[in-house]
C-alpha cells in the first residue's frame, strides 16, 4: 500500500507477523528505469521479508522490459504488476485500474514483462538493454550492500503477478480475468470494488468468487482481497469463494499479529466466521512494545527528518485501550523514537490500568 507499506513497515510485519508473502509499495517504471533515488526508495526490502514481491505501476511497454531485469537484478522474488489503482494521476493516464480500458496494452504489458523477466534469467545485464546509467549505479551500489563482496544468487524467472480490480465503473471481472489470464501470470489477485467505488461500499465477494471459477479454468491462482479485518473472516472467504489465498490490507495497519495464527486456516475446511477469534489478545504492554520498536526500526532505516511518515503508524496502534484517543494525538506530533518512549513512559506512570483493561483487543 502506498504510503503505507514501506521497508519498515514489512519488516515488523515480518518479524511479528509472518504474513506468507509480502508486497512493496507500487513503484512507477519510469521512475525505476530513470534511475532517481526517490523513486528507487519503494524497492528497498530486507531479507526477513521474503518471498518479497515488488510491485509495478506504469503503461509502457518497453519500460516493464527494462524494469523486469532491475527487479531481477535487485534479488526480488517476485513481481506484481498494478492494474488496480484508482487514484486520479494513476488511472486517469493510463496506468492501474486505467488499464482495466485498454485490455490489449494490459497484454503488451504482461507480455513484454515476462520477456524481460525471461531475458534477465539468461544472463542479459543491465547494460545489454541501455538501462540509464544512474539506474545501473543504484543497483550496483544496493547490491554491494545486500551480497556484500559474495556471489548473488543464481539467476532464476521470477514469477509474474497481475493485482486488479472488478472493473471500471461496471463490475466485468469475469470478461476482464478471461483477458488476463491470456497473459498467463502465476496468480491474479482481485480487490473486490470498482474503480469507480475507489474504497467506497463493501467488497464484492460474490464477484470474486465467480472470477476464481473462471480463472481457475486457466489454471492460474487466485488471491482475493477486500474487507478482511481477522483470520477468521479470511478463512470464511477462502472456504465460501474459492480462492487460493487472501490479501489484507488496511486491517494490517499497527496490527502486525494479525498474521499470527494463519497456520490454523491454512487447512480449514469448515466456516471459522462464528468461531473463536483465531487472533490471540494483545496485552497494553505488547502494543507498547510493538509502537516502540517499529518507531526505533524506522529510525535505523531512515534520516530524521523523515520521521513523519511514522506518526500515522504510531496512531494506528492506539486503538482499543483506555486513553487511546489522548495518546494518538500526542504520537502524530513525535519526532523520535525517544519521544515515543517518553510519550509510553508517562502513560504507564499516569495511568494504573486493572489487569481486564490492560488486555486490549489487537483492533
Ligand atoms: C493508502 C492505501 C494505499 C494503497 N496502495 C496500494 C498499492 O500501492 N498497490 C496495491 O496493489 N494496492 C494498494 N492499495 C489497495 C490495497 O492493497 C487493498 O487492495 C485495499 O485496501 C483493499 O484491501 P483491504 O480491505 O484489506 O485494505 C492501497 C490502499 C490504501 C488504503
Amino acid at each position: 500500500m502506498d504510503g503505507v507499506t514501506d521497508v519498515t513497515f514489512r519488516h515488523v510485519m515480518a518479524t511479528y507477523g509472518r504474513p506468507d508473502v509480502l508486497f512493496t509499495e507500487f513503484t512507477n517504471v519510469h521512475d525505476i528505469c530513470h534511475g532517481s533515488r526517490a523513486g528507487w526508495e519503494p524497492l528497498r526490502y530486507s531479507e526477513c521479508e521474503r518471498p518479497i514481491v515488488a510491485q509495478l505501476y506504469g503503461k509502457h511497454p518497453a519500460l516493464f522490459y527494462k524494469a523486469a531485469h532491475v527487479i531481477g537484478e535487485l534479488g526480488f522474488d517476485g513481481l506484481d504488476i498494478n492494474m488496480g489503482c484508482p487514484s486520479k494521476n494513476v488511472a486517469s493516464s493510463g496506468s492501474g485500474a486505467g488499464l482495466i480500458r485498454t485490455p490489449d496494452l494490459a497484454l503488451e504489458i504482461m507480455a513484454s514483462t515476462k520477456q524481460g523477466l525471461a531475458d534477465w534469467a539468461q544472463g542479459q545485464t543491465l547494460e545489454e538493454i541501455g538501462l540509464k546509467k544512474s539506474a545501473i549505479h543504484q543497483a550496483k551500489e544496493r547490491n554491494q550492500v545486500r551480497w556484500g563482496g559474495s556471489e548473488p544468487p543464481p539467476r532464476r524467472r521470477l514469477p509474474l503477478t497481475v493485482k486488479t480490480r472488478l472493473g471500471y465503473d461496471s463490475v466485468v471481472i469475469n470478461e476482464w480475468s478471461d483477458c488476463l489470464a491470456q497473459g498467463q501470470p502465476e496468480v491474479i489477485s482481485i480487490h473486490g470494488r470498482t474503480l469507480q467505488q475507489m474504497y467506497r461500499g463493501e467488497a464484492d465477494w460474490e464477484a470474486i468468487a465467480n472470477a476464481t471459477q473462471v480463472i481457475h479454468r486457466h489454471g492460474i491462482l487466485v488471491l482475493g482481497n477486500g474487507d478482511i479485518r481477522s483470520l477468521n473472516e479470511a478463512a470464511n472467504r477462502i472456504h465460501t469463494s474459492g480462492v487460493d489465498g487472501i490479501l489484507i490490507g488496511r486491517a494490517a495497519q499497527g496490527n502486525p499479529w494479525i498474521f499470527q495464527g494463519k497456520d490454523l486456516i491454512r487447512n480449514a475446511t469448515q466456516n471459522l466466521n462464528s468461531g473463536p477469534l483465531i487472533q490471540p489478545r494483545i496485552s497494553l504492554e505488547s502494543r507498547f512494545q510493538m509502537m516502540i520498536n517499529h518507531a526505533v526500526l524506522f529510525e535505523s532505516f531512515n534520516e530524521t527528518p523523515r520521521f513523519p511518515r511514522m506518526r500515522k503508524h504510531l496512531g494506528w496502534y492506539c486503538s482499543e485501550f483506555p486513553y487511546a484517543a489522548a495518546m494518538r494525538a500526542n504520537m502524530v506530533k513525535t519526532n523520535t523514537a525517544q519521544e515515543v518512549q517518553r510519550l509510553l513512559d508517562e502513560y504507564t506512570s499516569q495511568h494504573v490500568l486493572t489487569e481486564q483493561e490492560a488486555l486490549s483487543a489487537s483492533y
